[in-house]
């Protein structure tokens, strides 16, 4: 077939410069699943598959053949349908750099900043911010950057990544090295990176300078190819532009007619047939079935087209939001608030694609919450629609949006907005309130406000003659007018019961439909929209607009307001152009060279360049086949059997694999924890939670698995079944616990009972709940089975734990463990999540895999994978405390209630964990009962520092509660219940150490005692005073925390090059345990070279986790893997000199110093055993010590959002001598971050039945750049060194999680005030208002709701009585 013909029968794309055809690929295709299984690229990976994690993110090159222009701009690959990319140019990570051509500086600063961890995100970070540099740089009109530098701005640079979530960092580190470009950065605010030594001194090498950083050069790549250019060029000549739909399932109209004529043909049956603009729409509403044929109407050209007229602005409907946005900033000031707004939708890479028209679309046919809607609804705006080839209607968006769902032949065909000029009597402004204010997510309310207004010269307030009220997104069908509020206020002068009444009528219009989540804070925030927008038409109120500037910009936090009090040098909250800025103070140490210095992580560039292999990025072998699982949405009910529906992906079903297909002599076993007991891997046949496996639908694709698993109809029974039991109260009632084993049983401290008679004061009835958090790994679980002869299997598996898996794999297909080989090189995140139910994975892909001799490889959905996780264990504890009027407690009883799910999986080790963190404070006496409660959910699995962050959170609450009681500082209280040594013994007994290491005491009264804590304490004091609408808290909290030492082995090989390969039992999961692995190894190996072993750094690898060739490779998790892993291989290189020393003697007695390779190439002649296996256990008397940390954050708190905003947090943590301080800055800034998380907006929510009902990007919202503390300061430090710990270091994979907790203590502290401020206003005296507790997490509509519904009305009601009337408006 000719080139020109072969064009006309498939699309044609050039990835990274090469030529593709998609010859047979199936219409639904999307770019990313035709890049990674049709092309070599592997870097745009599959996080979510719906727009909202930016791990796919590729830049798309669009050329102009009649203008010769070539535009790109960057995409989520997993919307972007195959079939609209035809004779683009697509770049991967790959694309820009990589091994052999070399890495991007993208690539390299990412790498020198220490910003990849699992790498999994990396990829995806690295296109966001190399599309960011190519804008910035392709701009006309700023001048040209200085040399090295390119024309990005810091503000635009926190942006570049503001949609791109990673679950590892912490975000610091990614934005300084994007950051490291921006032509107006100041590098030494730049953070710890290898290019040049933080606070060196500022010259010679210790200099920030742009020339130690990777050069960059703004024309460094070409993303359009050449021949594509000719082939675009030819086939417009032959009018081939478009290949055959007859091949590919794709029409491209050229015109309405067109379109309609072809809708019209008996060609098309409306149900399979999908109309598609950009598709990013189907990240919202996935599509249940696959599609045969697409229409996609881009290529019409009246849709693209933007008219300027003196009357307004009309844009096509497939015009982009980012174009849109474009055009709109350079319009007149209602314009430029609409893109404001607009700017604040999705994120970039969604934006670049998504249209306009699409968008209203989706707000017109469905339940969707549009901000375009709402703020063109309030500008306005008008539609054009035609439904049918010559019927053409304009309509106002009001009136379309209450038409029914228009019919999928009605073609939206532009959007006029209206041109207000530069009215002056012109008012408009824009809110919405989401919970994460830059970063993806869709809001809780949104709304825009029209005025036109006079001011009244007697007033000083606006008098309304127009106005016009758009809220959106409250829970309704679509954005609405608030049409009684609106005649109400018409003709009135603006006064504070004029907005009273109008909120009023507003409660009334505002009426989320059942079923709508949070509605009383969704009335309220329409509430506080429309007082904020009021306020600031009214003379003498006390204006939020004042500390909180309107225009979507006030969203969770973010504000560009100007006249309120702010004492100087006191941060602006939320200030969207407030830099985040950060410290890091580190003592480095050469005493175990190169053990100790900050190296860059092992494999960070291949991270970032896509190059790195995680399981689903090893090629499919021949003849795989794909599943995915088939779960219950039943809690308890026996499975009758499983149907398909008809549809296009049922047809794809290849077989069902279910507990018949165990092997004879297998277990149904999915999972299982040191027998602690068993996890079922199919419900056989009971069904006994929400969210079990069923079976696996097979099929030749992983997007027909995932499609087909969609149309599984089960029939269920409950006959002779008992009702489920659900939560801790259900488990309570019916005595449903799992039993904790003796040994895991932790221990109670002195007599309770003499404790509380010692007490002044009692509380006797606290409760405080944490609810669950899901584990979020970028990567979701996966695994690929092969079939081997003599019934072995091997498996690759992302897993933390190999050896359990193979354990596990064994028993499900009842072979010898040695049949089963599990091999890991790399997880894309685990933090526990990837302990457990990576068993299930690779245990059901080994069963399919048996039963049909052939690989079978899964990778989960990220809704199944969140439906079936697990994660983090809810709880509800109550407690009893007594205490002496001075602060000091002396006892504490603790009810603890634990919502375990369905199997014991490790929950009976959280009592001690729990316990363990607890102790932190000295109790006097402490008591407890735990009830590890048995429920019909999904089992609640170890998550990062798992019962030790609600264990240290729960202590926190009781402290602040007696606090409060006392109306005492929080931190004096905790200050005064810190342990002393002797009674850190008591309670801690051996772990507790020597008494030198004993460092957290020292550490609290460092920050809590510095005159800066001091100042800034007053500091929000003085603001609390002085705001009404904006509330400031500061907490310190101290934590400890318990970590174990476990068994490791570690094999090192030295080969006769000199190169050296290093195995160990743990995993890399993005800790840094290969890096530091690497160090120990050279270190260990040191002594034999004469550089002391930094040389020998790049001569290690360590190779990926073999459960056959590395037995006993444990667990990797409780943070202290890479420690005894390094302990291991440090005892393997201790033995490999002691037998290479006598030879390098007698060779240096000869020959002087003798470089390494000639002393392996002399060993290995001489038969010398050149490799080592140790297995390492800890000292019996030094299984356990203790980490110490504090943590002071600084929030402010929206009253009337309940947004919250981190001001600053500054993070202690004693790291002891650390191993790789770059490594643990990592995880100690990480894992606060996903703390963060925990304790603020992650909300795991599930339906009556227990199906997780948060199972995407859409409703679970993880933290993102924005969501950061403004000022992120981390100190780590060294405490007494202790020999018996390896090298003298600590772990800090988990324990600084618990810190994020400051977040969350100082939120109560602002809403403290906000209660007391209203409570004061209202006379009340009620103590409940100061001593409450808040729950985890602390969502917005929480923090709202404890701040106060009502605090508009209360405030507007507690004004003196004016003389206006709010009916009339006048005197
Ligand atoms: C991760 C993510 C976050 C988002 N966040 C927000 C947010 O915060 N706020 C917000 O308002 N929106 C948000 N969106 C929605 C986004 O704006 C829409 O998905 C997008 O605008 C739809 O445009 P599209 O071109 O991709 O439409 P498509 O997906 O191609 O189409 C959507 C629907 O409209 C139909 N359609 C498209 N164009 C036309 C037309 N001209 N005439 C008739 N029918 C048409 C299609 O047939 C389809 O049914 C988000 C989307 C994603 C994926
Ligand atoms: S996979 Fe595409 S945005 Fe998440
Ligand atoms: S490094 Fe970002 S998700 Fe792991």
């Amino acid at each position: 077939m000719g080139k020109e013909d072969a064009a006309a029968a498939a699309v044609v794309v050039a990835v990274n410069g090469e030529r593709y055809e998609a010859d047979g690929v199936d219409p639904s295709t999307t770019l990313l699943e035709f890049l990674r299984t049709r092309t070599p690229a592997r870097g745009p990976k599959l996080g979510c598959g719906e727009g909202g994690c930016g791990a796919c993110v590729v830049v798309v090159s669009k050329y102009d053949a009649v203008t010769d222009e070539v535009t790109e701009f960057s995409a989520s690959s997993c919307l972007t349908l195959l079939g609209s990319v035809h004779h683009c140019a697509v770049t991967t990570s790959e694309g820009i750099g990589n091994t052999r051509d070399g890495f991007h500086p993208v690539q390299k600063r990412l790498s020198g900043f220490h910003a990849s961890q699992c790498g999994f995100c990396t990829p995806g970070m690295c296109m966001s911010i190399f599309s960011a540099l190519a804008k910035a740089d392709r701009a006309a009109g700023r001048p040209a950057p200085p040399p090295g530098f390119s024309k990005l701005t810091v503000a635009e640079a926190e942006k570049a990544v503001s949609g791109n979530l990673c679950r590892c960092t912490g975000y610091r580190p990614i934005l300084d090295a994007c950051k490291s470009f921006a032509a107006d950065v100041d590098l030494e605010d730049l953070g710890l990176n290898s290019f040049w030594k933080k606070g060196g001194g500022g010259d010679g090498d210790d200099c920030a300078d742009v020339s130690k950083l990777p050069p960059y050069s703004a024309t460094a790549v070409c993303t359009f190819p050449e021949f594509l250019k000719s082939e675009i060029k030819a086939s417009m000549d032959q009018a081939t532009g478009a290949p055959s739909p007859a091949a590919t399932g794709w029409y491209h109209p050229k015109s309405i007619e067109e379109f309609h004529r072809l809708f019209d043909s008996n060609l098309f049956d409306e149900k399979s047939v999908k109309i598609v603009a950009s598709n990013t729409g189907s990240g919202v509403y996935k599509d249940q079935d696959l599609h045969d044929k697409y229409i996609d109407i881009t290529q019409i050209p009246e849709l693209s087209a933007i008219k300027r007229s003196s009357k307004g602005i009309e844009i096509g409907a497939v015009v982009s939001i980012s174009k849109a946005i474009e055009t709109l900033s350079h319009g007149g000031k209602v314009f430029r608030r609409i893109a404001d707004h607009l700017s604040k939708v999705a994120s970039s890479f969604v934006r670049n694609t998504a249209t306009v028209g699409g968008n209203i679309i989706m707000a017109q046919r469905l339940p969707f919450p549009s901000d375009i809607a709402t703020v063109l609804l309030a500008a306005g705006s008008t539609v054009t629609i035609q439904a049918a080839s010559n019927k053409r209607i304009c309509l106002t968006l009001e009136e379309f949006l209450g038409q029914p769902p228009c019919a999928s032949r009605t073609l939206l065909i532009s959007i006029s907005v209206p041109d207000w000029g530069s009215d002056e009597g012109i008012t408009f402004e824009t809110f919405r309130a989401a919970p994460r204010p830059f970063g993806n997510a869709v809001s809780y309310v949104n709304s825009a406000f029209l005025a036109r207004s006079s001011v009244d010269a007697e007033s000083g307030s606006h008098l309304i003659e127009d106005v016009c009220l758009a809220f959106g997104a409250f829970g309704a069908e679509h954005a609405i007018r608030a049409r009684k509020v609106e005649e109400f206020i018409k003709g009135k002068l603006v006064s504070a019961p004029v907005i009273l009444e109008a909120v009023r009528l507003l409660k009334g219009v505002v009426s989320p439909e059942e079923g709508t989540t949070h509605p009383e804070y969704r009335i309220s925030l329409a509430v506080s929209f429309l007082f904020r927008f009021l306020s600031s038409l009214a003379n003498g109120l006390d204006e939020p607009d004042n500390a909180n500037a309107p225009n979507g910009s006030c969203t969770n936090g973010i504000a560009n307001g100007s006249a309120e009090s702010y004492p100087e040098n006191h941060p602006r909250a939320g200030s969207s152009d407030l830099p985040i800025r950060s410290r890091q103070e580190m003592v480095f140490s050469d005493e175990y060279k190169p053990v100790g210095k900050p190296i860059e992580k092992v494999g960070a560039e291949l991270q970032a360049s896509g190059e790195a292999v995680y399981v689903d990025d090893i090629p499919a072998p021949k003849d795989c086949l794909y599943g995915a699982f088939i779960y219950s949405t039943h809690p308890h009910a026996e499975v009758k059997g499983v149907k398909f529906r008809s549809s296009l992906a049922s047809h794809k079903v290849i077989t069902v694999i279910t507990a018949k297909d165990i092997p004879t002599g297998g277990e149904n076993v999915g999972s299982s924890f040191s027998n602690l007991g068993d996890e079922a891997l199919f419900a056989n046949p009971v069904a006994e939670f929400a969210g079990q496996n069923i079976g696996v639908v097979i099929a030749e694709t992983q997007k027909y698995a995932y499609m087909a698993a969609k149309q599984a109809v089960i029939e269920y029974s409950t006959e002779n079944l008992q009702p489920p039991i659900l939560t801790i109260e259900d488990a309570v009632q019916h005595n449903s616990y799992f039993q904790i084993p003796p040994f895991l049983t932790p221990k109670p401290v002195g007599d309770f009972n003499q404790g509380m008679s010692e007490a002044d004061h009692k509380i006797l009835d606290g409760e405080v709940n944490l609810e669950s958090q899901y584990y979020f790994y970028m990567e979701t679980q996966s695994a690929l089975a092969i079939p081997d002869e003599d019934n072995c299997i091997t498996i690759y598996s992302s897993t933390q734990t190999p050896e359990l898996t193979q354990n596990i794999v064994a028993r499900c297909l009842g072979v010898p463990f040695h049949n089963v080989r599990v091999i890991t090189r790399r997880v894309g995140g685990g933090f526990g999540g990837k302990a457990m139910k990576a068993m299930h994975v690779a245990a059901a892909c080994a069963v399919a895999a048996f039963k049909l001799r052939r690989p079978v490889r899964m990778y989960l959905d990220r809704k199944t994978d969140m439906i079936m996780a697990g994660g983090r264990h809810p709880m509800k504890a109550k407690y009893s405390v007594g205490f002496k009027s001075d602060g000091k407690i002396t006892g504490l009883h603790l009810d603890l209630g634990l919502n375990a799910g369905i199997s014991p999986d490790v929950s009976p080790l959280m009592p001690s964990s729990i316990i363990g963190s607890l102790k932190k404070y000295n109790w006097g006496a402490l008591a407890f009962d735990i009830k590890v409660c048995k429920t019909n959910v999904s089992s609640k699995s170890a998550m990062r520092a798992p019962g030790d962050v609600q264990g240290s959170f729960i202590a926190d609450a009781i402290v602040e509660h007696v606090a409060a009681a006392l109306s005492v500082d929080a931190n004096v209280v905790k200050r005064k219940n810190l342990h002393d040594f002797e009674s850190l013994k008591v309670f801690y007994g051996e772990s507790a150490g020597e008494a030198s290491t004993y460092s957290l005491v020292t550490i609290f009264d460092k920050l809590v005692s510095s005159p800066d804590y001091q100042r800034r304490a007053a500091m929000v004091e003085h603001f609390n005073g002085s705001n009404r609408w904006k509330k400031r808290g500061i907490s310190c909290v101290p934590i400890a925390y318990v970590v174990t030492l476990r068994p490791a082995p570690g094999k090192v090989s030295i080969l006769k090059d000199g190169s050296i390969a290093v195995e160990v039992g743990g995993i890399e999961i993005g800790q840094g345990l290969w890096t530091k692995v690497k160090q120990m190894a050279a270190f260990g190996l040191g002594q034999l070279c004469p550089d002391g072993g930094e040389g020998l750094l790049d001569k290690v690898r360590v190779i990926q986790a073999d459960s056959l060739s590395m037995i006993q490779g444990g667990v990797t998790a409780g943070s202290s893997t890479s420690e005894t892993s390094c302990e291991a291989v440090r005892k393997s290189c201790a033995a490999l000199v002691e037998r290479l020393m006598p030879i390098k003697e007698s060779l240096e007695a000869t020959a002087g110093a003798v470089p390494w390779e000639s002393l392996i190439v002399q060993a290995s002649t001489a038969s010398v055993n050149l490799t080592e296996h140790a297995y390492w256990t800890p000292d019996p008397t030094f299984k356990k010590y203790l980490n110490y940390g504090s943590a002071i954050s600084e929030v402010e708190v929206d009253v009337l959002t309940g947004e919250t905003t981190i001001l600053r947090s500054d993070l202690v943590y004693d790291c002891g001598q650390s191993l790789n301080p770059a490594v643990d800055l990592g995880q100690v800034e990480g894992s606060f971050v996903q703390g963060i998380g925990f304790f603020t907006n992650e909300e795991y929510a599930t339906n009556a039945d227990g199906l997780v009902i948060h199972d995407g990007t859409w409703t679970y919202k993880i933290p993102t750049v924005d969501t950061i503390p403004r000022q992120f300061i981390v100190e780590l430090m060294n405490s007494a060194p202790d020999h018996r710990r390896v090298l003298s270091s600590k772990a800090s994979g988990e324990p600084p999680l618990l810190l994020a907790s400051s977040v969350h203590c100082a939120m109560r502290e602002a809403i403290r005030a906000t209660r007391k401020e209203f409570a004061a206003a209202a006379d009340s005296a009620d103590p409940a208002l100061t001593t409450f507790q808040m729950d985890v997490p602390a969502t917005m509509p929480v923090v709202k709701e404890l701040c106060g519904l009502d605090v508009v009305e209360r405030y507007l009601e507690s004004l003196p009585a004016t003389t206006t009337s709010p009916y009339t408006g006048k005197a």
